[in-house]
């Protein structure tokens, strides 16, 4: 498209500002200009803001979703606590499954980390473990384990292919990652990466904003802009061609992920859906999770900034929270499901609205930085799917076992920080040797309590980290700890235990 037919466009579509700086641009800008302007329609976009901010204008009076709300209804629930005579049956189905080849795992990787505070993908963030394994790496070698542990019970090779989406923002970092590290131990062609959209920031008056004069302000198009790319690059026929029935779509930021879980795969496979969500029990009110539920009947997912205090804060008569399905944002989709909703419901998604304090350059070409909210950012969510399921499960499992999101830098109010992450995932492994045998012991040699109270802000778990290569979920231990007394720190691999062992039993 030549400029002229450029500037056509833009101005049917009320959008010219766009190109007011071009004459003042150099040739570089210009051409990343073009570039940016080629892929973009910018009559759709204005269809997405009007239709984006009608939702958002009709959903602002919180009452009518509260009103609307129904908690997750036992039938469709399942449980690692309360159904544990069946989990060994779903365990099993999940590793067969595996060991057929009909797994995938997706993980959504095209945010920005903007709560963190880096410049560069959340995946690549290194927690401050002992081993300083980046959340990259504890996830390839996890399924590195889960395929060992595949052919250990079935006796055949088997391949987990994991799907990586990035954005504008995050691809190049990330190749260049698992490229520098040689894919953790995995093979280059089952990681396959591809590239969400992107899409302007807009102001309220529907305007585009500019980040500079010759470049738009552009974002990711939420995580449910997975759907509009599996679609654009050809995914599920990548999968259907490798013979995936399953996927395991998750997200980057939480330690503790069980990525492919061949419990949570086997209970939604047992349960023959076509969309399931695991789920933790929400801790308090305001805890910023979103609620799995119905709404009007049909399931979705309730952010916590959707619902009213009071809402959130009402209790079933056992004294639970009533809406405490919290989504820990690990989903389960068939293929077949998948490619409907590319096929037919992607494009009645609507993009949800995050109004924003969002710098732009004005129309004098001063960068301005707003000090209230000046536009909106529009995304689609992942979860936003939920609703055209035929067969819809959820899997509640523990907090300590499953869910430590990584979400804001260290400073910032004491949650989901780089500490709380680590410090879960050593909690979580202390109590793998204690359930394989094993103690820790002071200075005095004295038997440390199981799990030791953390009563301060200063105090620390025992630092113990298990590789994920030794162990995916507890499993395999004894060999290592039984009977057997440690001394902080221990870390345990593939070469053994770090840590002198003081004595036997
Ligand atoms: C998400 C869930 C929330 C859940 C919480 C648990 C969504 C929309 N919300 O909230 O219900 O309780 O996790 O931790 O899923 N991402 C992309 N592309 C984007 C934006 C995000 O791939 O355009 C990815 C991120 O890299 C990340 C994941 O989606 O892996 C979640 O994004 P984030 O913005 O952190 O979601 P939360 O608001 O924390």
């Amino acid at each position: 498209m030549n400029l002229d037919k450029l500037r056509q466009c833009v101005s049917k579509a009320g959008q010219s500002h766009v190109l007011q700086s071009w004459d003042e641009l150099s040739e570089i800008q210009r051409s990343h200009l073009l570039e940016e302007l080629k892929g973009l329609d910018c009559l759709q976009l204005n269809g997405f803001f009007r239709r984006a901010m009608d939702a958002f204008s009709a959903s602002s009076t919180q009452e009518k979703v509260d009103a609307r709300m129904e908690a997750v209804p036992q039938e469709v629930l399942g449980s690692v606590t309360r159904d544990q005579q069946h989990l060994q049956q779903w365990e099993a189905q999940g590793f067969n499954q595996i060991a057929d080849g009909k797994v995938a795992v997706l993980l959504l990787a095209g945010g920005q980390g903007t709560r963190l505070g880096v410049s560069y993908p959340k995946g690549m963030y290194d927690v401050g473990l002992p081993s300083h394994k980046s959340l990259f790496q504890i996830q390839a070698e996890r399924i590195l384990k889960l395929q060992r542990l595949a052919k250990e019970r079935h006796g055949k090779d088997c391949i987990i292919p994991w799907y990586i989406m990035t954005s504008g923002r995050t691809m190049e970092s990330t190749r260049d990652f698992f490229q520098k590290y040689c894919y953790f131990g995995l093979e280059e062609q089952n990681i396959i990466l591809f590239q969400q959209g992107m899409l302007p920031a807009m102001s309220f008056e529907g305007k585009i904003l500019m980040e500079e004069k010759g470049k738009l302000s552009m974002a990711p198009d939420g995580n449910g802009g997975l759907y509009r790319a599996l679609g654009t690059h050809g995914v599920l026929q990548d999968m259907e061609k490798r013979g995936i029935e399953y996927i395991h779509v998750y997200c980057v930021d939480n330690i503790l992920v069980k990525v492919a879980d061949p419990v949570f795969i086997g209970f939604c496979v047992n349960k023959e859906a076509d969309c399931g969500a695991k789920v933790v029990e929400k801790m308090n009110p305001t805890e910023p999770v979103g609620v799995v539920c119905r709404v009007d009947g049909v399931y979705q997912v309730v952010e916590y900034s959707e619902i009213t205090l009071a809402t959130a804060q009402k209790r079933s008569t056992d004294g639970r929270l009533m809406y405490n399905a919290g989504n820990i944002a690990n989903h389960f989709f068939t293929r077949r499901f998948l490619q409907q909703v590319v096929e037919v419901h992607e494009p009645q998604l609507q993009h949800h609205v995050a109004v924003k304090k969002i710098p732009y350059v004005d129309t004098q070409g001063l960068l301005i930085h707003p000090d209230k909210p000046n536009g909106i950012k529009m995304e689609k969510f992942v979860f936003d799917i939920f609703q055209f399921a035929k067969k819809f499960v959820v899997f509640e499992v523990l907090r300590e076992e499953e869910f430590s999101p990584l979400k804001n830098a260290d400073s910032q109010n004491g949650k989901d920080n780089p500490s709380t992450a680590r410090y879960a995932l050593m909690s979580l492994h202390h109590c793998w040797v204690l359930n394989a045998g094993g103690h820790f012991v002071d200075e005095n040699g004295t038997h440390i309590p199981a799990i030791p109270l953390m009563k301060d802000a200063g105090d620390v778990p025992i630092q113990c980290e298990i590789s994920p290569l030794v162990s995916y979920a507890g499993e395999g231990l004894e060999t290592y700890v039984k009977n057997k007394e440690f001394h902080a720190p221990l870390t345990i691999d593939e070469d053994g235990i770090h840590q002198l062992v003081k004595n036997g039993l």
